[in-house]
């Protein structure tokens, strides 16, 4: 396995790659891996086959943190990481310094932005207002450095995968999108870099998120209940632990990501909660 940290070395590489009719697997991370990644990478090995490589990139790109996020203490550890790669049998890590990506006073600051302006307007966009606008930029970067054929990324950032795919069809990028299954705790919790952040007690109470989607698909088993109902009733329960705190909650279409006034079966449901100080979102389809 190789660790490439300069745009121009993956470039060159990805570039040879493309001459030789070498199918790229690509899966985009910010590191700390957890076994949710791990299966991203599977995916992606899946998909190009034993011939094509897979490159995983372990970048946290600090233009999608807000100015109050937590982008000083994500969690960094680049030796487990790269144990992990190398045992999931990852081909390459692309693992680029912030001046790589965000060259300073290089004939001027960094001042071109890729920003979707629909779907990724509301639900996290509205929580964090750069976020999107972070992330389509680094994606569209490291796509352009990468040249993979395919892109494996997480359903438990649902929204994301929705403005990626957008993105990729309006700016015409030769990239197949996938979006693999989210991985969860035992009891239900969505993996996330960020759940190293919570206690004992923050940690127990995290599955309120996995707990409310259950519910919620409970209530629209058998007929279609109202939106407004449904989300008063989650509001309810969520506000029942002490640690939790409702920061959204979304009942919408899964295509347009529009809100939906009777969620049914096929209705997605989203939800962001901070249990203390720690943000945790995840989703699914009801
Ligand atoms: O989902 C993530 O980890 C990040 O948003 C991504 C896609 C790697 C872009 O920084």
């Amino acid at each position: 396995m190789r660790i490439v940290k300069s745009v121009a070395a993956m470039q060159r590489l990805a570039k040879r790659w493309q001459n030789q009719k070498v199918r790229v697997g690509f899966v985009p991370t910010m590191g700390y891996l957890h076994a949710g990644h791990l299966s991203l990478v599977r995916e992606a090995r899946r998909v190009v086959g034993p011939r094509g490589v897979v490159v995983v990139s372990i970048y946290v790109n600090p233009t999608q943190f807000g100015p109050k996020e937590d982008l000083s203490r994500y969690p960094r550890d680049f030796a487990r990481d790269k144990m992990l790669c190398r045992k999931e049998g990852a081909d390459v890590i692309f693992a680029p310094e912030d001046r790589e990506m965000y060259p300073p006073n290089h004939g001027g600051a960094f001042s071109t932005y890729v920003v979707e302006e629909a779907l990724s307007r509301g639900m996290e966009g509205a929580s964090r207002p750069t976020h999107f606008r972070g992330v389509t930029t680094v994606v569209a970067k490291l796509f352009n450095i990468v040249l993979p054929e395919v892109a494996v990324f997480g359903a438990k950032d649902f929204q994301q995968a929705a403005v990626i795919r957008r993105m990729v069809r309006d700016l015409n990028f030769p990239v197949k999108i996938v979006v693999a299954a989210t991985h969860r705790e035992p009891d239900g919790l969505a993996m996330s870099s960020r759940n190293k952040y919570l206690s004992p007690v923050e940690r127990e109470q995290a599955t309120v998120l996995s707990q409310a989607l259950r519910m919620a698909k409970q209530s629209v088993k058998r007929k279609g209940v109202s939106a407004v109902k449904l989300k008063a009733q989650i509001k309810q329960f969520i506000g029942s632990r002490p640690a939790a705190r409702l920061d959204y909650i979304e009942l919408f279409d899964p295509q347009t990501l529009q809100p939906v006034t009777k969620a049914g079966r096929g209705t997605r449901m989203a939800l962001a909660v901070y249990l203390g100080k720690t943000r945790l979102i995840d989703n699914a389809v009801l």
